[in-house]
């Protein structure tokens, strides 16, 4: 059974009269992986900065292993940080930078039962003791033999595992990791993400990461914690937050969501375009307005006369794994994602199971999000790039042809 670590309870920070984290309730389990995701500015640094105990919440409560934590100062909790800029000693190598923690003398505390400090000690971890833990962390993030290099010699991924080492040579209970892999190039990012989650669960600590990177967040996290403007707008594992969203902002966030005006007819029939559809979801009043969402890649390519609905593709763009097709319904623009080319400008008939719909209850967001239009005017802007080159050609071709005569 996991067991709670730590608690965040209704924690409130504001800057000047701005509230940034409006009201933050959450617990984070021994040895998960969780990720607060959301766009910039949403406050995932400042919660993480509070639960670093580097910045004090106006009101609120940060609780470890049920103790209340406010006034502890970060070196004296079971907490380690690693940023964005991971600023490594340049001056020393890798052994040393990973050491370093260790050999900063702690000072360890004697208290009476009233847990009034009676005595203190300096104690510092013995040199054999300093080189096994060093070279064991090295081992775990990948970089034994670099001992001895210094951090200008190695590549940006590198650097960052350093980082890593270094915080974990410690031994914290928990890791703060605010967009680590910000610095890198996507390929590397994407193998850090395997490697970080790999380190994790090796070390057997909790983790809590900050990205406003759905995907990072979908490949990496137990849990994934979602917010906007302050507000946790949704808590859940990847697939929940994936199949189940709350709201359309949540929807749109994470991956590509069609997120169109509904009615809940009721249980297990939803209308759209003033056709019935056959859902899974229910529990929702009789007629009840509703947003419905619709993935991309749930969307069947029929021909017309066997279509639930009739659109006209106005864009296509090659990805590789498939095509992705702007389709005009009514003109509310949806993205479809196929492997079948449909042409611009053809009638196409979509056809969606019942699984496919997903069904949210009306929110702040609601009409916010969900119509492709936007994303199909960058394409015709590019295409309408195109379209002049091509007359460029046509004109290059047409003065050959008269060099030919
Ligand atoms: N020291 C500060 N003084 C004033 N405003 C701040 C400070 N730190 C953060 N903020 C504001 O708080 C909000 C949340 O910021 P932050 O937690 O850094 O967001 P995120 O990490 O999600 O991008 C932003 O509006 C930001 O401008
Ligand atoms: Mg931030």
């Amino acid at each position: 059974m996991s067991k709670e670590l730590i608690r965040l309870r209704d924690l409130c920070m504001a800057y000047d009269d701005e509230l940034v984290l409006d009201h933050l309730n959450l617990y984070i389990n021994d040895k998960e992986f969780l990720t607060l995701l959301g766009p910039s500015g949403c406050g995932k640094t400042t919660t993480l900065r509070i639960i670093g105990g580097f910045t004090t919440p106006t009101s609120g409560d940060v609780l470890f292993d049920g103790v209340r934590i406010n006034d502890v100062p970060p070196y004296r909790r079971q907490i380690n940080t690693v940023f964005q800029k991971y600023a490594l000693f340049p001056h020393l190598n890798v052994f040393e930078n990973v050491a370093f923690g260790l050999r900063m003398p702690r000072v360890e505390e004697q208290r009476d039962e009233n847990g009034k400090v009676v005595s203190r000690r300096k104690v510092k971890v013995p040199e054999e003791e300093i080189r096994q833990r060093v070279l064991e962390m090295l081992e775990t993030v990948s970089l034994k033999g670099f001992e001895n290099r210094k951090p200008d010699a190695l590549s940006g991924g590198q650097q960052q595992r350093v980082a890593i080492a270094r915080a974990l040579v410690n031994r914290p209970k928990v890791l703060l990791l605010d967009e680590p892999l910000g610095a890198l190039d996507l390929k590397l990012r994407k193998d850090m993400q395997i490697e970080l989650k790999r380190i994790q669960q090796q070390v057997g600590i909790t983790f809590i990461y900050v990205t406003h990177d759905q995907e990072e967040a979908l490949t990496m996290s137990d849990t994934i914690v979602v917010m906007d403007k302050g507000t946790i707008q949704q808590i859940g594992t990847p697939e929940d937050i994936y199949n189940e969203p709350k709201n359309a902002f949540v929807a749109d966030f994470i991956g590509e969501s069609n997120i169109i005006d509904g009615v809940m007819v009721r249980d297990r029939v939803v209308k759209m375009y003033g056709r019935e559809f056959a859902c899974l979801d229910g529990g929702f009043a009789e007629n009840e307005p509703v947003d419905v969402v619709i993935r991309p890649e749930d969307i069947d390519i029929v021909p017309p006369e066997e279509g639930q609905l009739v659109g006209t593709v106005t864009n296509v763009t090659f990805k590789g794994m498939q095509y992705d097709i702007i389709v005009d319904f009514k003109g509310f623009k949806w993205l479809i994602q196929t492997t079948d080319h449909s042409p611009e400008g053809r009638h196409i008939g979509v056809k969606i199971d019942p699984d496919g719909f997903h069904i949210m209850k009306k929110s702040q967001y609601s009409g916010m999000f969900g119509d492709y239009s936007s994303y199909s005017e960058e394409y015709e802007e590019l295409s309408d790039a195109d379209a002049l080159d091509e007359e460029d050609d046509g004109e290059a071709a047409r003065r050959e042809d008269g060099y030919a005569e």
